[in-house]
C-alpha cells in the first residue's frame, strides 16, 4: 500500500510501487485531466505538482510520491477562479485542448516563482511542454494575463 496527499485529500492505493503514478492518478483514481502523450518525459502532456514542483507523472514511479503532495489540473482550484484557468478561458487558448492541462501545470509553478515573467521566461519555463497545435502565443499571453489577475488579487 502507498499512502500520499492528492489534491489535498490522503488516499491510499494497493498498485505497484514502481507503477508510474501518471496511471494510478488516471486508472487507479480516475481523475483524467491529465494526460498521456510520451510516457518518455518528452512532452509535458502528464505534469503534475510534487511538493510544489512541476514532475513528469509518467516517469514518475508511484513509490516517489509516498507520504509528499501531489496536485492535478482538478486540484487547482474547484471552480476555475484560479488565475490561470481564469486566463485561460479569458484568451481562449486550447485548441484540440490536450496538451492543456500539462501547460496549465507547468505554468503555475512559473507564475508561484516568478510573479512577473518575461516572454523569455515563459519561453524557458514553458519549453519542455509540447502543443501539436501551436497555441504557444496564446499560452504566453495567457500567463502575463494570469500574472496580472493574481497581481490585482493580492492588491484588493
Ligand atoms: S506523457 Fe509524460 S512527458 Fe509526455
Ligand atoms: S491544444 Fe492541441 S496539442 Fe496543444
Amino acid at each position: 500500500m502507498t499512502s500520499f496527499y492528492l489534491n489535498g485529500k490522503s488516499v491510499t492505493v494497493d498498485d505497484d510501487p514502481s507503477t508510474p503514478l501518471l496511471w494510478v492518478i488516471r486508472d487507479t483514481l480516475g481523475l483524467t485531466g491529465t494526460k498521456f502523450g510520451c510516457g518518455m518525459a518528452l512532452c509535458g502532456a502528464c505534469t503534475v505538482h510534487l511538493d510544489g514542483n512541476a514532475i513528469r507523472s509518467c516517469v514518475a514511479p508511484l513509490s516517489r510520491v509516498a507520504g509528499k503532495y501531489v496536485t492535478t489540473i482538478e486540484g487547482l482550484s474547484n471552480d476555475l477562479t484560479h488565475p490561470l484557468q481564469r486566463a485561460w478561458i479569458e484568451v481562449d487558448v486550447p485548441q484540440c485542448g490536450y496538451c492543456q492541462s500539462g501547460q496549465i501545470m507547468s505554468a503555475a509553478v512559473l507564475l508561484e516563482q516568478n510573479a512577473k515573467p518575461t516572454d523569455k521566461d515563459i519561453d524557458e519555463a514553458m519549453s519542455g511542454n509540447i502543443c501539436r497545435c501551436g497555441t504557444y502565443s496564446r499560452i504566453r499571453r495567457a500567463i502575463h494575463r494570469a500574472a496580472e489577475l493574481s497581481a490585482e488579487k493580492r492588491s484588493s
